[in-house]
Order: C-alpha cells, then structure tokens, then sequence
C-alpha cells in the first residue's frame, strides 16, 4: 500500500492540550492527553458538518470533541469507559442555569469546612488515604457528602463534583508525571478548599454566563466500550477522535485518585484498568469476537524486533492486543458510520529500544479490513524520544498523525 501523508506542521499545537487551559468551559478539567478543540472546527469545516450532522468520539476522554461540536452547534455523542471522563464530558455539554447554580453554591460553601479525620478514610483505598492524608481527606468526604445532600438537580451535583474532583490535584501528594504517579509531600493545608472551590466555580459561572445555550439539546456523553458501542448502525454521520497511544500510560493510574474517590471502589478500579484498550501492559480486556483481523506484516515485524531485545513479555502482548483493539474499535467506527461518512483518529507512532511501532500506518491498513479507506494520513508533529533513548538510539522522533477515513457508499 501507498500511504497517503500530508504533512501539516501548523496543526501540531492542536494535539496536545496547553490550549485548551485557556478556553472556556474547556478548562473545567483537561486531561494531560487531550487534543484541542481547534481540530474540531477544521475538520468540521473541511467536512462541512452541520445541525444535520452528528458527530461521534468513541474515546471522548474530557470531552473536547462534544463541547467543540455543541459550540459549532452539530450534535454529538461521547463515549468513553472512564466514569471520570464521562462525568466530564457530560457536565461541559449539559444545560446549566447559572443564576441557579450560583444560589446553589450560596448554600453550599457553607457546608465546606475543615473537618478532622473521623472514620471516613476507612471508606477509601490506601491510594486516596495517602494522596490526602488526615485532614485533607476528611474536608473532601465533608464536601463531596455536602454535594450528595444539595437540595438540587443531578445536573447542579454533577456540576459541583466536577468542580470538587478538579481540586484534588492542589492538595494530593500524588503527581501525575507521564503515564505514573509519583509522590511528592504537598503542603497546601485543608482550609484552603472552600477558598480553591470558591474561585472554581466563580471561573465556571463566568464561563456559563458567557455563553448563549443552543435551543435544542443534543449533546450526550456516556459510558461505554469502543469496541461494542451502544449506537445505532449507520446512526452518525462523522467520527473525530483519540484513542490512547500504545505507551504503557495507564489513565486508571494517573487519574487513581479521583477515580478512588469519586466513583470507584479498589476493585471497580481494577476492572477499569483491565478493560481499558491495550495500550498499557496491565490490561486484559475482555473482548468481542475478532474474526476479519489479521495483524499487519509491519506490526508484527516490529514486535518481533522488540522481543529480540528483550523478554519483556506483557510489553509484548500489549503490542499485539492494542492493534487488536484498535481494529475492533475501528469496526465499530465503521458499523455505527454512515455510507460516506469520515473518521479523524489522532494518533501517535511510538519506539521501543529503538524500534519504531507505526501506527498511523498501521491504523490506516486495519481500517482497510474495519470497512474504512484511509484518505490521508495527515502528520502533524515530530515527537522527539527520551533523552535516554537517544543515547542509547539516537535521534528518532516519533510522528503524531490525524489518520483519516471514509466510509465508501
Ligand atoms: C487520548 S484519550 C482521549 C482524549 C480526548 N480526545 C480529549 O480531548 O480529552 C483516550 C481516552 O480513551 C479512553 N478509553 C480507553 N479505553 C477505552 C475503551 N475501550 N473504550 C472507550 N474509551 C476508552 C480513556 O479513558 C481516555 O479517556
């Protein structure tokens, strides 16, 4: 196969989130992985998307693609197996009434106060008790309880947990570094939560009151499998969207914390880890039936480079099975893909011990065997490898890529 690339440089600030720290709404919570929503104005440009259209993100992560399509005013559904990421996606896309919510929040500041430890640690995994030790934790129990207790709708109490959950990151003693935690004493004290809370959700009121609400609601996000979507065949008319890239991120991990506190217990989160894409070695999904998939020669090339320089087996089987997922991803893209439909996947080709493991190429042949046929794969940014890598390898940078598609009439 002749692989279609297009290098477009100019798009490469839209594949990383430091944007989108600025733009309202957006920044309620940005993940670390996000891309910005300025990739979802061109492509819908370009696509000609309109209020007929719908636009589907299978991994819709905090929710970009969604709140980007709801401010363009193309209907849009996100689907993500993170409840974290759900609950994000859902509060940026839901119609909020902010004088409301303002009242709300009267009665709730008064409900955050600085509480002593008593008990309700023994609720939470050895995770969240170490990232918040003491006090900390008994001021978020205090807060996120006073949430549940709001005389309010699960729109306004989903508004404020988000507002909660993108506190812990100020006070928690676990960093997100990469695709790790790492721990490091913070020393920000417990009381300064409710002034933390405060100015939240005075910058998410600003945001609201900013904003004209579209009249007919048809943004969704919910929780739910790439690789068995609950939608309709045929029923979307456009896909935009990121998987994670095969680099032994684990976003059950870096977000651990606020998945353990806020919605899952140590098990729940187990499951999740298990069951996210293969792109980090821990997981083992359970997966629907695979017939049609055949691993493409370069894949299977490359991986076998990788294990001739090491034993690393899970590193391995993570290959293999993220290639797998992403081809039982791609069915479903198609499936649930209208005749004449296009797909954008943003993605990253990745390196081990200086073997390159290319998956836009690799995307763009899956997709043939998916029903999809790759129009261009458009590569917008050179990621440089580690330093360590480089000594060992020397300069190879990685291409990110927006791989794209069409379904054939
Ligand atoms: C690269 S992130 C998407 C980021 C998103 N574009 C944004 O702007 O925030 C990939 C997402 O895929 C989700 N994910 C992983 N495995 C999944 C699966 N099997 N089905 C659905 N979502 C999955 C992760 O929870 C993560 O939020």
């Amino acid at each position: 196969m002749r692989y279609p690339f297009r290098t477009r440089l100019e798009w490469r600030k839209w594949v990383v989130p430091e944007l989108l720290r600025e733009r309202p709404v957006h920044r309620w919570l940005v993940f670390p992985h996000s891309f910005t929503d300025d990739i979802i104005r061109a492509l819908a440009k370009e696509w000609d998307l309109g209020a007929q259209d719908n636009i589907l993100d299978p991994f819709a992560g905090a929710g970009t693609t969604v709140l980007a399509a709801k401010q363009l005013g193309i209907p849009a559904t996100g689907c993500d197996l993170s409840p974290l990421a759900t609950l994000a996606s859902g509060v940026k896309v839901a119609r909020h009434d902010a004088d409301s919510l303002a009242r709300c929040w009267h009665k709730l500041e008064k409900r955050i106060k600085v509480r002593d430890a008593n008990g309700e640690a023994k609720a939470y995994s050895d995770l969240v008790r170490t990232a918040l030790p003491g006090k900390k934790l008994a001021t978020f129990h205090g807060a996120k309880a006073a949430i549940a207790d709001l005389d309010a709708s699960d729109s306004a109490k989903a508004f404020f947990s988000l507002a909660l959950l993108g506190q812990i990151q100020k006070y928690s003693n676990a960093v997100p570094t990469g695709g790790w935690l790492s721990w490091r004493p913070n020393r920000r004290p417990a009381a300064r939560l409710r002034a933390d809370l405060a100015d939240t959700v005075e910058g998410m009121l600003t945001d609201l009151r900013g904003i004209s609400e579209p009249v007919n609601h048809r943004w969704t996000a919910r929780v739910a499998d790439a690789r068995s979507l609950p939608l309709k065949d045929g029923s979307v008319s456009a896909i935009i969207t990121s998987p994670p890239y095969p680099n032994r991120h684990d976003y059950t991990r870096v977000f651990g914390v606020e998945l353990m506190f806020g919605f899952l217990d140590w098990d729940g989160t187990r499951s999740l880890r298990y069951q996210m894409m293969h792109s980090h070695p821990e997981a083992r999904p359970n997966r629907p039936p695979s017939q049609g998939y055949s691993e493409p020669r370069l894949i299977t090339d490359a991986i076998r480079r990788v294990a001739r320089h090491n034993e690393r087996e899970r590193l391995v089987a993570m290959l293999h099975g993220y290639f797998l997922d992403l081809y039982l991803s791609l069915r479903e893209m198609a499936r649930a893909l209208r005749a004449g439909g296009k797909a954008a996947l943003v993605l990253g080709n990745a390196q081990y011990d200086g073997v390159p493991i290319e998956v836009d190429k690799a995307t763009a042949l899956i997709g043939r065997h998916a029903g999809l046929r790759c129009t261009e794969i458009r590569v917008v940014r050179q990621r440089g490898n580690s330093a360590q890598q480089m000594k060992l390898h020397g300069r190879a940078p990685a291409r990110e890529s927006v791989v794209m598609f069409v379904k054939d009439e």
